[in-house]
């Protein structure tokens, strides 16, 4: 076969030298045809579009056509013409085909309008489908936008641990890493397990959060993110549960919870903005056929400001519902931690736009939230949305050394894995906040998926690690 440098297909539909000899390569998305000419819809991953080639058959030996199936590799040299059936303005007239790698009919993605279920499956194959393609060009658009808003406004990238020996979020839901022998553990007298020989020398587990060393950054250099994989876990099967996700968690010496507030409506927007203006084929696709409210509700939530409610507030707003009739599973009361239905009834019906929920009573949030006056309450913060409830969690930090090491005293935190946390409070402290997003969580919204499972290529689940 000539060899013609390949155009990728998104590069290729925006062409209009007609005539010219150009080379596409790709999977066989379909192929229809007659006895005189064949139609193969060619898609290689640039775009949502495949380009349509044409085969005429008296050009062609039947034998070389005969690979030419749904999921097949081909590489396609042929001329760029305009076309009027194929619903783009270009396809490519084939002079030479050559299959790259035949596909066995044994093929799973045969037929369209698969179940997500089913997909899930065949993770390995999902890529391939138009919403999975779709999903997999946003997730990654959102990654460069993250990286550019912060990157844009002076945060610095900072790498955090993933093998760490602290719990953040001291909620016991860490994954433990070890290298002894799980057949044969040393125990001392008590039956506690000895870790001396453990490959850290020391309990260690998979990360929670990224927060605890963020602060240290956040304390040296200003103002600084991670963005990372984070591990958690919770016996959780919902739709907006992994036990593997990604968190962006930046950190800020020198806010306050104001400031701290504008920062995570500022950056969601941002975020929801960069795919409207970078992902507008995906999103008109998931818009037709995933979700038809989504590109609104985008649109939307760029243009609405986010309502900033204290929590003592949101009980009473959920107290009159209540009273007025609204039946919640779970109860409402103040000191009460928000069911996802108490979430998303604030959101969707109350106030029917996000809501940053704001001073939690310091019992049902984590140890590093800074102590408001009133004794009762801290300055956490939780941004909520329509659909998937928390988006974002974050707060002021305690930066007061004695305050937040009566706390951990309350809490019973094991003070061995802290010291390098308090010496920041000793050295220097200053105040500041930070938070942490769930990146599939915003995915969800971007994209209108309805499963946290199908916004992250390989879905880490409970009783489920495949691929
Ligand atoms: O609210 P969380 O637990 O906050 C923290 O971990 C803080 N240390 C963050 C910080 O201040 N730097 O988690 C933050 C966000 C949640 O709002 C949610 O979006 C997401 O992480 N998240 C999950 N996403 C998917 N699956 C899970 N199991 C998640 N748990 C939390
Ligand atoms: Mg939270």
């Amino acid at each position: 076969m000539e060899k013609i440098s390949r155009t990728k297909i998104t590069d290729l539909l925006k062409r209009e030298d007609f005539g010219a000899m150009v080379n596409v390569k790709g999977w066989v998305r379909t192929r229809r045809g007659s006895k005189q000419v064949c139609f193969i819809a060619l898609n290689d991953g640039s775009t949502i579009h495949n380009v349509q080639v044409v085969v005429d058959l008296d050009r062609f030996d039947e034998a070389v056509l005969k690979d030419v199936t749904t999921g097949a590799c081909l590489s396609v040299n042929g001329e760029l013409v305009e076309s009027v059936g194929s619903g783009q303005k270009v396809e490519v007239q084939a002079r030479e085909i050559e299959v790259l790698g035949a596909c066995d009919n044994t093929y799973p993605l045969q037929k369209k309008g698969h179940s997500m279920e089913f997909l899930r499956e065949i993770a390995h194959l999902r890529p391939r489908t138009n919403t999975f393609g779709a999903v997999f060009r946003i997730r990654h658009n959102m990654a460069i936008a993250i990286h550019k808003f912060f990157h844009d406004r002076g945060f610095y990238y900072f790498h955090t641990p993933i093998i760490t020996a602290s719990d953040c979020e001291g909620a016991g839901q860490m994954f433990q890493v070890t290298t002894m022998n799980l057949y044969d553990l040393k125990k001392d007298k008590d039956g506690n397990i000895v870790y001396d020989n453990d490959f850290f020398g020391k309990q260690a587990s998979l990360t929670v959060s990224g927060q605890l060393e963020g602060e240290l950054a956040a304390t040296a250099l200003g103002a600084i993110y991670t963005f990372g994989p984070t591990f958690r876990a919770e016996n959780s099967n919902t739709p907006r549960h992994l036990a593997e996700f990604w968190m962006v968690e930046p950190e800020v010496a020198f806010a306050d919870l104001a400031e701290l507030m504008d920062l995570e409506e500022e950056f969601i927007k941002y975020c929801v903005q960069w795919a409207l203006d970078n992902c507008m084929d995906d999103l008109e696709f998931l818009n037709k056929m995933v979700d038809k409210g989504l590109l609104e509700r985008l649109r939307g939530v760029v243009e609405t400001d986010f309502v900033r409610l204290p929590y003592t507030e949101g009980i009473k707003i959920l107290e009159e519902a209540v009273a007025g009739g609204k039946k919640f599973e779970f109860p409402v009361y103040w000191g009460c931690d928000l069911a996802s239905e108490h979430e998303r009834y604030l959101v969707e019906q109350h106030f029917r736009r996000p809501v940053i929920m704001t001073d939690y009573p310091k019992e049902i949030k984590a140890f590093y939230m800074k102590q408001n006056a009133d004794g009762r309450t801290v300055q956490g913060t939780d941004v909520l949305f329509p659909q998937i409830g928390e988006i974002i969690g974050g707060s002021v930090r305690e930066e007061n050394y004695d305050k937040l090491m009566a706390r951990i005293e309350e809490l019973h935190i094991p003070m061995k894995d802290m010291w390098w946390y308090l010496d920041t409070r000793r050295y220097g402290t200053c105040p500041h906040a930070g938070f942490g997003l769930g990146f599939e969580r915003l995915l969800l919204f971007v994209t209108g998926m309805a499963n946290i499972r199908d916004v992250i290529p390989f879905p880490r689940t409970p009783r489920n690690a495949e691929f």
